[in-house]
């Protein structure tokens, strides 16, 4: 009853692998059921000078068997962790997983620069509706109906009074009429919409940035001067800006800007058409009937505008063949540019 030859278990011992099996075998070897718990127990029914010898000898079982056990433990747990740590191990010269940026639409990159550019001397940046008033996208302009200016550009009349602004000036009109006394400098960057067939060059939605000047005797070689500060910021200081004549109902003298090509250097290429000049906006004093329609009186008072179409800088500038890659959004252009 009280015989107990702990060697079976300590050879038991040495086979197990997990900290489980080991707990299983503890139970098993050192438990209240285990053979040496029962042993322990028969203690009692021996006799007395028995006892002693008997008990010494369970005991010393019972802590070798506490020992192995505890020497294993402490093996396996050291096993389980290095296990763990070789498992999770993380590679921490991995690269890590790319995170997609955004770039800036170009369009909106050529309004950005040249918004910066106008800041820096003092223009403020307002936007305007761009489903305007046929009185401000005409009227106003000097282009009262049945003028013929209103057949150069066909429009989107959403009702006999009301269109898509064909042009960013009518926030010329909204301009003067909101601030009412000059000085005014604005600069109006906004869609346009006009009615008309597609091709690489003509695009139905395009953005344009209008100027407008009027102050107490602002000149058009101030315009001219601020013209060509905006030309050599966009395409560098070594462009050069030509000033032509051109008609347009709402100013007076009315001219058109082109500056150097950056292409051919003005030896002339098949951007610049063979001229080595490239068109970039439409510009003028501002009309004097223009100016008495929002109460400006053109005795005291002068003003300059200009309007040009954003997608052209930024054709000029990237070399971009198509204008309606603009809003079609294909990521392969977009990224190119951005
Ligand atoms: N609004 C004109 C257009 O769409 C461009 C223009 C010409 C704007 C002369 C102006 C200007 O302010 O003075 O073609």
């Amino acid at each position: 009853m009280t015989e107990f030859d702990p060697r079976p278990a300590l050879d038991e011992l040495r086979q197990l692998e997990t900290l489980e099996a080991l707990e299983q075998w503890r139970v098993k070897h050192l438990g209240d059921k285990s053979a040496l718990r029962a042993a322990l127990g028969g203690l009692g029914q021996l006799p007395p000078e028995q006892r002693r010898e008997a008990g010494q000898r369970l005991n010393a079982a019972r802590q070798q068997l506490q020992e192995a056990h505890d020497a294993r433990k402490a093996e396996l747990t050291e096993k389980t962790v290095a296990q763990q740590l070789e498992r999770e191990r993380i590679d921490v010269t991995l690269p890590g997983r790319p995170i997609a940026r955004g770039c800036s639409h170009p369009t909106i990159a050529v309004i950005q620069e040249i918004s910066d550019l106008f800041r820096r001397i003092g223009f403020q940046i307002i936007e305007g509706p761009e489903v305007e008033w046929e009185r401000y996208n005409f009227t106003k302009l000097g282009i009262p109906p049945e003028h013929p200016a209103r057949d150069l550009t066909d429009t989107f009349w959403i009702t006999d009074k009301m269109l898509l602004r064909t042009h960013t000036s009518p926030n010329q009109i909204r301009a003067m009429e909101r601030v009412g006394k000059p000085p005014i400098r604005v600069l109006v960057p906004g869609r346009c919409y006009r009615n008309e067939a597609t091709d690489a060059s003509h695009e139905s939605i395009f953005f344009q940035i209008e100027g407008l000047m009027v102050d107490d005797r602002t000149t058009m070689s101030d315009m001219m001067g601020v013209l060509t500060y905006m030309a050599r910021g966009l395409f560098g200081q070594q462009a050069r800006t030509r000033f032509r004549c051109d008609y347009f109902p709402f100013v007076e003298p009315g001219a058109e800007m082109s500056v150097s090509c950056g292409q051919c250097s003005g030896g002339g290429c098949r951007m610049c058409k063979y001229t080595g000049w490239l068109e970039i906006l439409g510009c003028g004093m501002v009309h004097p009937d223009v100016l008495r329609g929002v109460n400006i009186d053109p005795a005291r008072y002068s003003g300059w505008a200009f309007g040009l179409g954003v997608e052209r800088i930024a054709i000029l500038k990237y070399g971009v063949d198509d204008i309606r890659l603009f809003q079609q959004n294909d990521m392969r252009f977009l990224r190119q540019l951005g």
